[in-house]
Order: C-alpha cells, then structure tokens, then sequence
C-alpha cells in the first residue's frame, strides 16, 4: 500500500474505545504514542503540552468514581431546585463522562496558556487585555488538540483502542490536576483513557458527507 493508503486507512479505521481488555500498555507503547503527540504542530512551535500518564488501575477506578461523584451532586442540586428533567439529562451525561474506569491507561492531556513574542508585542497592540487572554487559552487548545490527534492515531496504528475525553475535565478539574500533579499554570485539557479494544467492532459513528462541509471558492 502506498503512504496515503495507509494513512487513509488508518484514519478511517479509527475509532473511539469505551471498553478495554485488563492487559497492561506497556511504557514502551506509551512513549511511541507520546513521542507522536510531541511531533505535532503548535503555534509558533511553543509547544504548550503536557502529557501525563498514570497506569495505576487504582487511581484510574478513583478518577471515575469521583467524577460519577461529582454528577450525583449535581443532579442532587437540580432535584432540590425543582429541575428534575435538567438532572435527568445531566444523568445521561455522566454516563458519556465517565466510562473510563477500566481502562489499563489514562493520559492527561494539558495546556499551558500560549505565550510567544507575537503575543507579547503584536497581538497586545490589536487586542484587548480580555481577548489577549481568551486568545492565550484557545491557541494552546489548538495546539494540545492536535497533540492528541497524533496520539490517538499512533495509539490506533499499535492496535490500542482510546477515547479523548471533556467529560472528566468538567467534572472534576481540580481532583485531576491534584491526581496527576499538574503544575501551574498548565489546565486539563483531554482526558484519553486507553488499552486493547475489549471488542473488534468498527466505528459506529457516522460523517457528514464532504460535499457538505466542503466550500470551494474562487
Ligand atoms: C473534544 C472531544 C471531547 C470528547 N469527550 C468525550 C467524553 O467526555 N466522553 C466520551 O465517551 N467520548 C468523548 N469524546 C469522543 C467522541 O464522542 C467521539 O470522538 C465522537 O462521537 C466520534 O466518534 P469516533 O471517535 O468513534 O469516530 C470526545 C471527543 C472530542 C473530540
């Protein structure tokens, strides 16, 4: 198969994982995939990341619990509030957000806020002190983002199932950041829980087609 082949292939062949068999990932996986996310593209090459890993299947299981946690509580608050169909929904959610607890590995992914001369000395002098920071925050969003594409496609390519994850990072951002000893002033930005997919099933998802998401423009 030629390059594009295999990529192509791969991408498609890509899915999310929400259930893992209970093998260990060994370290020397875990650098491949990592060492694909550091490779990625970042605005003017900060490189904003932080990769954290924890396969402590203890600590794994406490994340999950204490994000399920964090839901009950806050559809026990929309209860008391007289929200019952807004819990309701919340409930729903909390399943998406937390079924990682098997996973045999959690990569933490975080953002340190952009910061470049750029930043400092052009696009001060455009922007608002306001919009400098909400551009701060999203450029290294951008960038970690396309970390992690790099390190879902190389989990995928070693034969590992993974799932980036927002749920876990609304949850319970500061019990993540405590867990995984994240120092200041880099913020959780995904959570990828991953391992041997349980199951050989495909992706389940569909697409949008790419005539509608593509315009071409003179
Ligand atoms: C930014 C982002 C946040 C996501 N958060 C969650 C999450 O909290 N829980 C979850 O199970 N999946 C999460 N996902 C996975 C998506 O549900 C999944 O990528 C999407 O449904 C497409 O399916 P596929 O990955 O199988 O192609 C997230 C994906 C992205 C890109």
């Amino acid at each position: 198969m030629d390059t594009f082949a295999t990529f192509h292939e791969l991408v498609k062949s890509r899915h999310s994982v929400r259930q893992w068999q209970d093998a260990p990932v060994p370290r020397e996986d875990l650098e491949h995939m990592l060492d694909c996310a550091r490779l990625a593209p970042s605005d003017t090459n900060a490189q904003p990341w932080r990769f954290t890993v924890t396969t402590n299947r203890t600590t794994i299981r406490l994340l999950e619990e204490a994000t399920h946690a964090r839901f009950r509580e806050l559809e026990h608050q929309l209860q008391a509030a007289g929200r019952p169909e807004a819990a309701r929904k919340l409930k729903v959610f909390e399943k998406y957000a937390a079924t990682f607890g098997s996973a045999p590995a959690l990569i933490l992914v975080s953002g340190e806020p952009y910061d470049s001369r750029f930043m400092r000395e052009v696009f001060t002098q455009m922007m608002t002190p306001a919009a400098v920071a909400q551009l701060s925050h999203d450029e290294s969003i951008k960038s970690t983002s396309l970390a992690t594409m790099n390190l879902l496609l190389a989990a995928h390519a070693l034969g590992y199932g993974s799932v980036p994850m927002t749920g876990p990072v609304l949850a319970i951002p500061d019990t993540l950041k405590v867990t995984f000893k994240l120092p200041a002033p880099f913020e959780p930005h995904l959570l990828i829980a991953l391992g041997r997919p349980r199951t050989h099933d495909g992706r389940t998802t569909s697409r949008k087609s790419l005539e509608s998401v593509v315009d071409w423009i003179d």
